[in-house]
């Protein structure tokens, strides 16, 4: 009789899940070999899932299937039947959940044999070359570190549709073959059969769709959306990656923000029982980049940047001087006991700053009761003093100064030396695992002027409405200080969400598309469809969107994106798994009427 699975071998318990309490029992377990040791001519292996092991043991005895036992190899998949037993004395596993018992074998099936594994599933060193994992993924995910991964982002989005269920949003889904939704990045476009020469674009975000929703009186949406965007990708970004998207009316800033408080008090409850402090801090987005260099500053370092113009304005330093007379900015950063860096790392520190963009990086020590360092001739011994009062110098630290046209250059540069000396010591970075700082960042400049394009083009997106309240018509006459209703939630120096209050009158889209340099025609071809929307009596409304795989990499401690999703993409956006993206056959380009028009490699 062929021996198959079936009812009388499914699992009794998982593995991981049988306790002391099964002793003296006929159990039967399911899942994968690992770790077989044969001890004068006893064999045992531990079969695995992903509630961890439990241990086999095959007497001489049992004859048949000791032999069986025996040729047993890594990762095959099997049934045992058995007896529950305590574990004799001396030989229990502490580390093991199940390290006091074991199941002695009366029968077994081996339901599957598996190859020769490319490497060890029990192997949780991080030691495994990332691409091997990506290409035998369905193995990778069998590792226990990315089952708790995949587990936690599935409790997320089921705690994220409680919360937002309980509060009346209503989760609608939007389509993913549709129209270009400006963002920021590339679209991916998918050709259509029936409509030769014409694509969809697939979405960067529901944006437009759901801002129609609002218009629809679905006064409360949310959806776990997918996102498609073509740009370079990082740790921290994939081609296409998920949003917890959500948009609400009659509503003001605060309303979302309080909102994703409470949704983020509950989720750190629920999935780490940390109580996260409400409300977060609020920051305007200059006073970020003024204080710490960064729109999504990493509050866990203790270190902020101060202005020291006031001390070079009329200085004997020309450089200085003429940069903040042409507008400039003088910036510093303040090292407590950097006045101990040796000449060498000083030396290093100047050749990241002026690879990330500055002419040079002038330093201050306070060493031997005085100020020293190479500008210390140029200036007087007030303006020294100035320096040292600007900055709060104390005897022992290191100041470093950044000069540039730009305040939002001097400060990113800053900012960017800021976390990489703050993180290299212990009294400047915390980095526990349960120090979360959260804040709002807030009212983000609208335009950022594009070198590439040659005009402004939108910070947050066209759909964002100004700061009105103040002067209405800064937007027209200096874009370049016109302000946005738009936050970002940042925590520990990533940005896991952002959003904005929407422009809901017509006449002031109009106006945010003309300062962008987009012609009323240009703005009908584009976004028509949405425009003719507007002018139906929209409420006023706004939204927001969380990164979920940011979200979801903090909360499991990771350091890439990539290792919460279930299969994600390279840096070259390939999946190495599927082998995507992949060449068409040509009758399909036929059907499409498309021509692939290659350069010739030489
Ligand atoms: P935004 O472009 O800021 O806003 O995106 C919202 C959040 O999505 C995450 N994110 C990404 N995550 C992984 N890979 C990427 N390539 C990627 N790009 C963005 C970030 C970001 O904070 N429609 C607006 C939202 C709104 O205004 O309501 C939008 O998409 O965590």
């Amino acid at each position: 009789m062929n021996r198959i699975f079936d009812k009388s071998w499914q699992r009794t318990s998982l593995c991981g899940r049988f306790t002391e309490a099964d002793a003296g029992k006929e159990v039967r377990a399911n899942g994968w070999v690992r770790a077989r040791r044969d001890l004068g001519g006893i064999i045992f292996i531990e079969i695995w899932d992903w509630t961890g092991p439990i241990q086999i043991v095959f007497n001489p005895e049992a004859g048949e299937i000791h032999k069986l036992a025996s040729s047993l190899r890594n990762e095959y998949c099997v049934a045992v039947k058995g007896k529950m037993r305590i574990r004799p004395e001396g030989t229990e596993n502490p580390e093991l959940i199940t390290g006091n018992i074991e199941i002695v074998a009366s029968d077994f099936l081996v339901l599957s044999k598996a190859k020769l594994v490319p490497f060890e599933v029990g192997d949780e060193t991080d030691s495994v070359d990332e691409n091997l994992r990506l290409k035998y993924r369905y193995l990778d995910l069998r590792r226990d570190k990315m089952q708790f991964n995949m587990r936690t982002r599935s409790k997320i989005n089921a705690f994220t549709r409680k919360y937002l269920g309980e509060r009346e949003f209503v989760e609608l889904e939007t389509p993913m073959l549709t129209k270009a939704t400006p963002e920021g990045a590339r679209d991916y476009l998918v050709p259509s059969r029936v409509n030769p020469g014409t694509f969809y674009a697939l979405p960067q975000s529901p944006q437009l769709f759901k801002q129609i929703l609002m218009i629809s009186g679905f006064d409360k949406y949310y959806q776990i959306a997918r996102c498609f965007r073509d740009e370079d990708l990082r740790a921290d970004r994939q081609p296409e990656f998920t949003q917890i998207d959500l948009e609400m009316s009659y509503i003001t800033e605060e309303d979302i923000m309080e909102l994703i408080e409470g949704y983020m008090k509950g989720l750190f409850k629920e999935i780490l029982d940390y109580d996260v402090q409400t409300p977060f801090l609020r920051m305007n987005y200059w006073d970020a980049m003024d204080k710490y260099g960064s729109d999504k500053p990493d509050l866990r370092v203790k270190l902020e940047l101060c202005d020291v113009a006031d001390a070079f304005r009329n200085s004997g330093f020309e450089p200085f001087r003429k940069i903040l007379e042409d507008g400039g900015v003088v910036r510093a950063l303040r090292l407590p006991g950097g006045a101990d860096l040796s000449r060498k790392e000083i030396l290093e520190l100047e050749a990241r700053a002026i690879k990330l963009g500055l002419s040079g990086l002038a330093n201050f020590l306070y060493k031997d009761g005085a100020l020293k360092g190479p500008l210390v001739k140029f200036l007087t011994p007030e303006e020294v003093d100035k320096v040292r009062e600007l900055s709060n110098l104390q005897p022992g630290d290191a100041l470093f100064l950044a000069a540039h046209k730009s305040r939002a250059k001097a400060c990113e540069i800053l900012g960017t030396l800021r976390l990489e000396l703050g993180k290299k010591s212990k009294e400047l970075f915390d980095d526990s695992p349960n120090n979360w700082k959260f804040l709002w960042v807030t009212r983000f400049p609208m335009f950022e002027w594009s070198d590439e394009e040659k005009r402004w083009v939108a910070m947050h997106h066209p759909f964002t409405s100004p700061v009105l309240d103040e002067d209405p018509s800064v937007m027209e006459n200096d874009p370049a200080n016109a302000l946005a209703r738009a936050y970002d939630c940042v925590l520990n120096g990533n940005e896991v969400g952002g959003g904005s209050i929407r422009i809901h009158d017509p006449e002031v889209q109009a106006k945010v598309f003309k300062c962008l340099g987009i012609t009323p025609e240009e703005a009908k071809k584009r976004f028509g469809f949405f425009l003719e929307a507007l002018s139906y009596g929209t409420p006023p409304h706004g939204g927001l969107a969380l990164g979920v795989d940011r979200l979801i990499m903090l909360l499991c401690h990771g350091n890439s994106i990539r290792d919460v999703m279930a299969f994600p993409k390279t840096q070259k956006a390939q999946c190495l798994l599927s082998g995507a993206p992949d060449i068409v056959e040509d009758s399909r380009l036929d059907e499409l009427k498309i021509k692939v028009d290659l350069p010739v490699d030489d």
